[in-house]
């Protein structure tokens, strides 16, 4: 997709975070975005930040795991706002912590809101997608899509589903002929918009920053690459772990502090928490 001007740009999640970031990047390129965001409260600062740009700007409250509720929005969009070009699934969630100590309602809300609310969002757009000249499905997954997570399993075999269910629909729909729908899947290490606070890259490796990811995701939307992986370690991870042997492979790991850059993981602040 050269273009961007005019094209209509639907992110989930986009209130604050690399969501916010993506859309002020579409913005700059002349897109028109469409903003949604579980979070009411922060989608009218994020609208009236992404509105400085000169293009049209909507906002919508949604939870992706309501499917009714991404339908009304689907339904709203095509009589308010007109159906949308490029569909960008990021609202994300993550529960770190050891396994047996995070409960079992939030280890099922990651799947809900990562796995499932990308899927029914995907269900939903997808129609219209296929009904523009040309089109693009983004799919926030993580660089935890490739390997084991410890203190973090639900959130990496989430982000294994998000990676196994773009590669498969990409390829459906090249079989099926409709190869002008674009879709990438994103697989970044750690970057710094608070989600992961308290978690260690690897060594060697930085935490990135959410403007640098969200330049890389539209450049990947215009010159419709696969994937977006990044940093470096992450481009040479798949080849990395499918070569060596399991037992090697999960010693380089824990030597890069991959395995255990989860164990001190706090999060989001709270808001309004005291500092210090
Ligand atoms: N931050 C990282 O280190 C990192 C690394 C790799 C991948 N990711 C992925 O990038 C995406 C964005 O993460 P971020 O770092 O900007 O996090 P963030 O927490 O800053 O933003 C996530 C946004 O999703 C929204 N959201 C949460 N649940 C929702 C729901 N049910 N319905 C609609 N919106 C909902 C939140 O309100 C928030 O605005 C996520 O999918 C995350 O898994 C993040």
């Amino acid at each position: 997709m050269k273009d961007l001007r005019g094209k209509r740009v639907l992110i989930s999640g986009s209130a604050r975070g690399i969501g916010l970031e993506m859309a002020l990047k579409f913005a700059e390129k002349g897109a028109d975005l469409v903003l949604s965001d579980i979070d009411e409260r922060a989608l009218p600062e994020a609208l009236e930040t992404v509105a400085v740009f000169g293009g049209a700007v909507h906002a919508y409250p949604l939870d992706v795991t309501r499917p009714d509720a991404v339908l009304g929005l689907r339904q709203r969009l095509v009589e308010e706002v007109g159906p949308i070009d490029v569909l960008v699934n990021n609202a994300g969630v993550v529960f770190g912590g050891p396994f047996l100590e995070v409960p079992l309602d939030q280890h099922a809300m990651t799947y809900r809101v990562n796995a499932l609310g990308l899927v029914a969002m995907t269900h939903a757009f997808l129609p219209d997608l296929i009904s523009r000249p040309e089109a693009s499905l983004v799919n926030i997954a993580s660089a935890s899509a490739f390997i084991g997570l410890p203190f973090g399993s639900t959130y990496a075999s989430s982000k294994w589903a998000v990676l196994g269910f773009s590669e498969s629909l990409r390829l459906e729909l090249s079989e099926l002929g409709h190869r002008h729908v674009h879709v990438c899947a994103v697989c970044p290490s750690y970057i710094g918009t608070g989600m992961f606070e308290g978690a260690r890259p690897p060594t060697t490796t930085r935490v990135l920053e959410p403007e640098f990811i969200a330049a890389a995701v539209v450049k990947a939307v215009v010159d419709e690459q696969l994937y977006v992986l990044e940093p470096w370690l992450v481009k040479i991870t798949p080849a990395l772990k499918g070569l060596l042997p399991t037992r090697l492979w999960d010693s380089l790991s824990s030597a890069l502090g991959a395995s255990s850059g989860m164990s001190g993981w706090i999060g989001h602040r709270e808001e309004g928490a005291e500092d210090g």
